[in-house]
């Protein structure tokens, strides 16, 4: 088990364009598990790879704490309806702010054994897919912020 420095809010990695995993391979493994564990220690709901200095398209996420996600290139191919509420980021540590997203997402991605596969989400999940596939373009929630970033208790909401 390996955590992995989270990088924050004004470090240019998290501004990149992330590139295409190709293969799979030994490296990127420990890759995926150090972003696994470095969630999990830092209680949040999802991660992806340039928020731990690494520009490839991979994200993981865990809304429930007991059934992780692994997205390898991931797209998102159909989205619904709208839900606004708040967000935070593990990047933008003790703040939150309020977003809309779509209410309903279906992304494809491949797992970490390179095998395509679909997944559907609603409501935080939906939520979380949606902020993760951001960070993979360069992007952070504070740019759809509406209204004012809020300070927030960290024990009072889940960061992704
Ligand atoms: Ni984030």
């Amino acid at each position: 088990m390996a955590i992995r420095n989270i990088r924050e809010i004004g470090e240019e990695v998290l501004t990149k364009v992330c590139k295409e995993v190709k293969e799979m391979t030994p490296r990127t493994r420990e890759l995926i598990e150090d972003m696994l564990d470095t969630m999990y220690e830092a209680n949040g709901v999802g991660l992806a790879a340039p928020q731990v200095g690494i520009l490839k398209r991979i994200v993981v996420i865990d809304v429930t704490g007991e059934d992780p996600y692994v997205l390898i290139n991931p797209r998102i191919v159909e989205m619904s309806g709208e839900q606004t509420g708040a967000e935070g980021c593990l990047s933008v540590p003790g703040k939150s702010g309020t977003v809309t997203r779509p209410n309903y997402v279906k992304a494809v991605a491949l797992d970490a054994d390179m095998k395509p596969f679909e997944l559907e989400g609603t409501e935080l999940l939906a939520r979380a897919i949606c902020h993760e596939l951001d960070h993979l373009d360069g992007h952070l929630y504070v740019e759809k912020v509406e209204g004012e970033l809020q300070n927030v208790n960290y024990d009072e909401i889940e960061e992704e």
